[in-house]
């Protein structure tokens, strides 16, 4: 029986998951939350293809740890930035450092992302989980994109979430002064905010040589939710995790999304791990959401809305 579009990501999650013979190898890739769950396994499985990785992770000693393994993998060191994107102002420091050290980018993995049933703010007040899910990946997508056209053909994968569509984009009460905060909301409004901005990435960065896609990891084993309290974490042991597959899948997923040939001028979809999937707010393609959600964006980070003529 075929499912009505918008259920189809319940079948598509079973679907048989392509792959690539094509290699890495030699490919500077920048990813994101390296330390744990999807971002450690990616590191891992484009490693073991040597891929030159540029982890961005926020605990030394994690990183540390996982810095040597990617090195005994692969024999090619990986360089290690230090940031934590609850700070704009370090994510930008880390783009930065990034520019610094490489003269080449081909794939920016944006994975680094909480889930957090509580309601945590920045300093500069804005509720973390848009902060880390959304503007810390906005923010480095548009710092990074002038290097990335210098080495194009380039990649960026945002590692979004079918929670995106557990909430559209909360855009007018970031702090949840005057809606009913929940975990669930915030994620699914930092996802769809996420992918909002994709398409209208996918839309500047025409003619550049760079694509953008969004995915869903699958549901997976990690450390996501862990800073939800007991509650939730007796919870989640209990209902979610026994349903949960290993990471594996979502580095297979993400390596044939950065290296697969025939994804090489494939640009501004979303990804169900490798079977493209229409997202719940594909209905809003082409309307204001997306121009409000890049000014809203842009905004935030403190960047010009034009991608041209900004510094790092
Ligand atoms: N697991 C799933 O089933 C699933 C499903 C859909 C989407 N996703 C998405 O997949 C991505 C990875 O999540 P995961 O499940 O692998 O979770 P995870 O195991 O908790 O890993 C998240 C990574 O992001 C890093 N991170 C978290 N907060 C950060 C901050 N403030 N600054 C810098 N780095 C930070 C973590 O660093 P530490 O190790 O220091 O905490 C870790 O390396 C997220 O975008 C998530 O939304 C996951």
């Amino acid at each position: 029986m075929k499912l009505p579009d918008r259920l189809q990501f319940i079948a598509n999650a079973h679907a048989k998951q392509k792959r690539t013979g094509a290699s890495l190898a030699g490919k500077v890739c920048v990813i994101t939350g390296t330390t744990s769950g999807v971002g450690y396994a990616a590191a891992k499985y484009f490693s073991k293809d040597t891929a030159k990785i540029v982890m961005v992770c926020r605990n030394r000693e994690k990183g540390e740890r996982v810095k040597s393994e990617l090195h005994s993998l692969s024999g090619i060191e990986p360089d290690m930035i230090l940031a934590d994107f609850h700070s704009l102002e370090e994510v930008r420091r880390a783009a930065g450092e990034i520019l610094a050290i490489c003269p080449r980018i081909d794939i920016l993995i944006n994975n680094a992302g909480v889930f957090s049933t509580r309601l945590l703010l920045n300093e500069e007040g804005i509720d973390t989980m848009l902060a880390v899910n959304h503007l810390a990946s906005f923010l480095m997508t548009r710092l990074l994109i002038p290097r990335m056209a210098e080495s194009a053909p380039a990649r960026i994968i945002q590692v979004n979430s079918e929670g995106h569509r557990f909430s559209k984009f909360i855009y007018d009460d970031l702090q949840w002064k005057h809606h009913r905060y929940s975990g669930y909301r915030s994620y699914g409004s930092s996802k769809t905010a996420q992918l909002l901005t994709v398409w209208k990435f996918d839309q500047l960065l025409s003619g550049t040589g760079i694509t953008i896609t969004a995915m869903h990891p699958g549901a997976v084993k990690s450390n996501i939710g862990r800073s939800s309290g007991l509650l939730y974490s007796l919870f989640s042991k209990a209902f979610i995790t026994p349903f949960l597959k290993d990471p594996i899948i979502s580095a297979q997923a993400l390596h044939y999304l950065a290296a697969a040939p025939e994804l090489e001028t494939v640009s501004g979809y979303y990804f169900n791990l490798t079977t493209e999937e229409l997202p719940a707010n594909h209905a809003s393609l082409g309307s204001s959401l997306i121009e409000e959600t890049w000014k809203i964006s842009s905004s935030l980070v403190g960047l010009p809305e034009d991608l041209a003529d900004y510094d790092v």
